[in-house]
């Protein structure tokens, strides 16, 4: 089954200003990506000008994040009514989010259900810690939290629903995984989505986790993966023109 490419840039928590966030989104906007579907998911901050800044061109806009409520008392967070007009969907169950935000998979289903009951897009990640890995347990783990994130959901489509595997290990550490485990992995995900009635064979899996120029070629060329959530190397627009090209754009 053939599918599209996908590489999307996650800026985390990055660049510094919301100047130096519309320049970076000018320059991604400018990239020649035949063949490679992109997407930017700028901070919350500057996902307005950064969409404006983009607007026209064919690079799709992420929240990082969302709230699972649709308004009220949640101080500090976004609903998915704020993303209107400015992003395409959202990142949702981001390791780093689950980690900082105390986001379990029960919240990150319910991130999920609101994400594509709003109509949007989700990149939902999943991925296991160090121990997980070196116990061997990547499969027992990803297994799960597709079963537990995907609870509140049905009806998924595959023009709104991206998985991302992103070991946590791997994450901002220069020590990516290997083509191998990746396509493993990919291979589980998948698997484990049919058992909830997903199409899982139209269905794109990111890898993540330090995606480079240097290391990106491991990705491009693995069974079962479709594209890239790349974090640090998004940011350096020749490292991030170089990983679009090695998927195809
Ligand atoms: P990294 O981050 O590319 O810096 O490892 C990836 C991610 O967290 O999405």
């Amino acid at each position: 089954m053939s599918r599209g490419r996908l590489v999307v840039g996650n800026w985390k928590m990055n660049p510094a200003t919301v100047a130096d966030a519309t320049a970076l989104a000018r320059t991604v906007g400018a990239m020649a990506h035949p063949g490679t579907e992109m997407g930017v998911a700028p901070a919350a901050i500057a996902l307005t000008a950064v969409a404006d800044a983009l607007r026209g061109s064919d690079v799709s806009v992420y929240a990082q994040d969302v709230h699972w409520e649709v308004a009220g008392a949640y101080t500090g967070q976004l609903s998915v009514s704020m993303l209107r007009g400015r992003a395409a969907g959202s990142i949702v169950g981001h390791s780093e989010v689950r980690r900082d935000q105390g986001d379990d998979d029960a919240r990150v289903a319910r991130k999920l259900g609101r994400v594509l009951g709003a109509g949007l897009r989700a990149i939902l990640c999943v991925g296991e810690t160090e121990a997980q890995f070196a116990a061997e347990e990547t499969a027992a783990v990803l297994k799960q939290q597709i079963d537990r994130d995907l609870s509140d959901v049905r009806g998924i489509t595959a023009d709104r629903f991206v998985v991302a595997y992103e070991p946590i290990w791997a994450i901002g550490t220069g020590r990516p995984a290997t083509g191998a485990h990746a396509s493993a992995a990919a291979r589980t995900i998948r698997t484990a989505l049919r058992v909830h009635g997903v199409p899982a064979d139209a269905i794109r899996v990111l890898y993540g986790g330090s995606v480079s120029a240097a290391s990106v070629a491991e990705f491009a060329g693995a069974a079962g993966i479709d594209g890239a959530l790349v974090g640090g190397a998004s940011l350096k627009s020749d490292e991030f023109a170089a990983i679009i090209k090695a998927f195809g754009g």
